[in-house]
């Protein structure tokens, strides 16, 4: 279906409650609805927004259209958590009501301040002319979840320099002044980031643009953010219009992290190279907050802009992922799922074999939502590896080719197909007579840890219903592999 701007700019204040049962019920009926990831109850999710922990609890806010599986007009919904894992849905936080968010409440971030949560967003507005003007706002959620938005924008116009490409604000605070970088376009089409700072989080400072050692390197940067670990500097965004590059960049839009730090008086950025953040098909927009111990963790969105998916058919689309714990190790970012995910596992199977050229399933190794973790010690096997979500037809295949120091996920045969424009198999390095793969599986969905962390690969899948089976392999000679598997939910 084709949505006009009409419908894409619809509120969900505007359609009656007989129409909103409609639309909630066939998303009901969606076969793909996940277990234990966050994903909206109808319409479309995604940049996860505002990650933070205030008055006890997580929260996590996202970007979404209500009405349907499209990029209409954008809301921020609430969800919040004790834990991590379980996710309680709050509600609508902010409606794009105002003169200041008339076109959407798009991506930011929050930071407690005076007992409250601010959340700093972009407010998209157009003109008569349809000429986008974006404004930065502030929203603040008191002790009891109630919010109210700030009537006048904190940052009313764009600088000099830069074009309406300006938005998605990450606010940090450093000794006594709080620092926000937004995402930015020159206007000789390149991206970049830029930097301000304030007291109070009321009035904002232009500072500057941030000083990188990637001058062209896409169109737009959105979603930055900064922040540190152990005094190592990291900053996240997610450039558009990236060339693949070998076993590099094959989604429409990247998101990736350099290792550097900011100094915040003179914008430098000293850094080493861009790294993308996942290797999956679907990753984009991610966000960290830092948790009371100390922990740096990310959720980013499972999806991407601009592409097609299985469930746009039942009115809903794309999911967040499940948060990862950041630690930088010998110069590299460590992803590993947060420890909190152990509160969802439900019964435990153990098994071993050695894998002799064969495909092989184990007792009661099966399930469509569960976590998994394998280790293979190959002797003399060329390649190894996990098949997902398996019936007489379909399959999702996680191999880790040792003869050509690669894994590979390959969703070409995982059911009904994402957008198959941008490939079905993703790949990346990996060495070694020993891996280890971690897994967690959801009813449309793989995230993928590699090594401990090393690398990650996030991806949406939409097999049929009877798609339980998981089966181990060993090509070209014999491995030894050892597998540890949960249900969860
Ligand atoms: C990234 C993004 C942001 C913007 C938001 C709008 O996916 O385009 O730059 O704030 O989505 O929903």
């Amino acid at each position: 279906m084709q949505w006009t701007t009409e419908q894409r700019y619809t509120r969900i204040e505007d359609i009656t409650e007989q129409e909103l049962t409609a639309l909630k019920q066939k998303v009901d009926r969606s076969p793909w609805r996940q277990t234990y990831h966050i994903q909206p109850e109808m319409g479309l999710l995604n940049d996860p927004n505002g990650f933070s922990f205030f008055n006890g609890e997580y929260h996590l806010f996202y970007q979404w259209f209500p009405l349907g599986p499209v990029h209409g007009i954008k809301y921020w919904y609430h969800t919040k958590s004790k834990d991590l894992v379980h996710w309680e849905n709050a509600g609508i936080a902010i409606r794009p009501n105002d003169d200041i968010d008339s076109h959407g409440a798009y991506s930011g971030s929050g930071i407690e301040h005076n007992g409250q949560l601010y959340l700093m967003y972009t407010g998209n507005t157009r003109d008569e002319n349809w000429i986008r003007h974006p404004k930065q706002n502030i929203a603040v959620m008191d002790q009891h979840g109630s919010i109210q938005k700030r009537k006048t924008p904190v940052i009313d116009h764009v600088p000099d320099g830069y074009t309406d490409h300006f938005r998605d604000p990450k606010v940090w605070k450093e000794n006594d002044t709080f620092y926000a970088i937004i995402g930015a376009q020159r206007t000789d089409l390149t991206g970049c980031v830029v930097l301000y700072h304030s007291p109070d989080m009321e009035t904002w400072t232009f500072a500057g643009e941030v000083q990188t050692a990637l001058p062209e390197f896409g169109y737009m940067w959105e979603c930055p953010d900064y922040f540190d670990i152990n005094g190592q500097g990291i900053f996240i965004f997610s450039p558009q219009g990236i060339a693949p590059d070998g076993d590099h960049y094959h989604n429409i839009y990247q998101s990736g992290y350099v290792l550097g730090n900011l100094n915040v008086h003179t914008q430098q950025l000293q850094h080493g190279d861009f790294h993308e953040l996942d290797r999956g098909f679907d990753f984009y927009a991610p966000q960290t907050m830092e948790a009371p111990d100390g922990r740096r963790i990310l959720v980013g969105w499972m999806g991407l802009p601009e592409m097609a998916y299985p469930t746009d058919d039942h009115g809903w689309a794309h999911c967040l992922t499940i948060p990862r714990e950041l630690t930088v190790e010998n110069g590299r970012l460590i992803q590993r799922p947060v420890r909190e995910l152990q509160n969802l596992r439900g019964i435990k199977m153990e098994a071993s074999a050695l894998l002799e050229d064969e495909t092989k399933t184990f007792d009661s190794f099966s399930g469509t939502s569960f976590e998994l973790i394998c280790t293979f010690d190959l002797e003399d096997a060329d390649s190894c590896g996990i098949e997902i979500r398996v019936n007489d037809c379909e399959k999702t295949i996680v191999t880790y080719d040792a003869a050509g120091q690669k894994v590979h996920v390959d969703r070409s045969h995982s059911g009904a197909l994402a957008d198959t424009a941008y490939g079905s198999v993703r790949s990346c390095r990996a060495e070694g007579s020993q891996i280890t793969f971690h897994l967690f599986v959801d009813s449309s969905s793989l995230e993928l840890f590699v090594n401990d962390g090393l690398d990650v690969f996030t991806s949406r899948i939409f097999p049929s219903d009877d798609c339980t089976g998981i089966r181990f392999f060993a090509k070209g000679g014999r491995a030894a592999c050892r597998a540890e598997k949960w249900t969860i939910g």
